[in-house]
């Protein structure tokens, strides 16, 4: 392949998410489609450059993101952020003003104006800003999808998300393991670290965006962390209602997803999918047996216990180039990841105030 077309990207945060997935997900893609290259990576903790060194030999390490835009931007197409959120902002305005694109983990970042900013940013810049929504690349999130727009179940009126970790997720030792736990890194527990998931497959399946959220959350050792382990939110939608739930402190790991549609539904346990479809709606009551449902059950296996989802990277990069081919530079991808952290925060405002229902005024 000729050079001259590789995305030419920098890794600002060699941790958890860029260790085991992004890196290794970049070298694959090299090795196959061959259209990227990762020549740099900046990383604050000696510790984690000396181990991007083994791992990527051939890219040059520094220690701290600035010194590698002023070094390397005029050689870049992209930055690829995997730091913790309270930093996800300022590197993005740094990147857009250098001349780059931006891929950001999730959460796009911990506040309603920040996340308006990079918006702005990514507009005013002409360059994209993608954030990594890999969840909706899970293959049994788009067996999911691909069940709704068949139309089986018809319109789809409800959902209910459960997201259960019997832990709050954990950064690489060499670092600070326990960032997620310290609001100043982390901007909140695990709504701000998890809730992007939940919500944007929520747009997705209820094909709208929620108009009002009520919101519990709580914190099982408050003496100890400064954000919440237990969540819980009601979404109202123009099509429906989303019910979420997502709990550091379960006794397993794993997702469960129910889609409610008018003649169907879906149920989700990791990888195991249950597709019930009504085969009769006229006759008697249905307490008589009316009705009958036709049950189809399959296991699609998504690698759910895999907390990098090394295996949904690539899908999830297809859609950023394409994002930088069209010229898509705050795209659906970027407006949702703004409506997400919308969301996280009008929760956290319903939560403090006795769960009252509060609007979402949208974008
Ligand atoms: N999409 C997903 O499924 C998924 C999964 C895990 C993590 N994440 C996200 O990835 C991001 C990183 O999480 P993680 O679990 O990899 O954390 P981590 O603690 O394992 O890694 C963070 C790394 O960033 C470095 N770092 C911190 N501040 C920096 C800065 N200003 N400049 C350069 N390097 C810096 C640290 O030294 C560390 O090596 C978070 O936003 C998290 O929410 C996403």
């Amino acid at each position: 392949m000729n050079p001259d077309t590789k995305l030419r990207g920098a890794v600002i945060g060699y941790g958890f998410i860029s260790g085991k997935g992004h890196i290794p997900a970049y070298q694959q893609r090299m090795k196959g489609q061959g259209d990227v290259d990762i020549v740099a990576v900046a990383d604050i903790c000696e510790a984690r450059r000396a181990l991007v060194r083994q791992a990527l030999p051939g890219a040059r390490i520094y220690d701290d993101f600035e010194c590698l835009l002023a070094k390397e931007a005029a050689n870049l197409d992209f930055v690829d952020i995997a730091t913790p959120p309270c930093d996800h902002a300022r590197i993005t305005h740094a990147a857009f003003d250098r001349g780059l694109h931006v891929l950001c983990e999730k959460p796009l970042t911990t506040s309603i104006e920040d996340a308006r900013a990079m918006l702005d940013h990514a507009r005013e810049a002409k360059r994209v800003l993608f954030p990594c929504h890999n969840y909706k690349h899970a293959p049994v999130v788009k067996a999911i999808n691909e069940i709704i727009a068949s139309g089986r179940i018809g319109r789809v009126r409800s959902l209910t998300l459960n997201t259960y970790r019997n832990t709050h997720a954990k950064g690489v030792t060499e670092w600070n393991t326990h960032w997620r736990r310290e609001k100043r890194l982390s901007g909140g527990g695990i709504a701000m670290d998890h809730g992007s998931h939940t919500f944007y497959l929520t747009f997705d399946w209820l094909g709208s965006y929620p108009t009002a959220v009520t919101a519990k959350m709580s914190t099982l050792e408050p003496q100890k962390y400064d954000t919440e382990d237990n969540f819980t939110a009601v979404l109202t939608f123009p099509t429906g209602i989303a019910h979420a739930h997502l709990t550091w402190t379960a006794g397993v790991r794993k997702v469960i997803y129910t889609v409610q549609g008018e003649r169907g539904a879906i149920t989700v346990d990791d990888d195991d999918l249950q597709l019930a479809v009504m085969q009769s709606t006229t006759g008697p009551d249905v307490a008589q047996g009316a009705i009958e449902w036709k049950v189809e059950r399959r296991a699609i296996a998504s690698d759910w216990m895999d907390a990098s989802h090394v295996g949904w990277f690539n899908s999830l990069f297809d859609q950023f180039k394409t994002a930088i081919e069209r010229g898509d530079h705050a795209g659906k991808e970027a407006r949702e990841a703004f409506l997400c952290i919308q969301l996280i925060m009008t929760a956290y405002r319903s939560a403090r105030e006795g769960c009252r229902e509060l609007e979402l005024p949208g974008l």
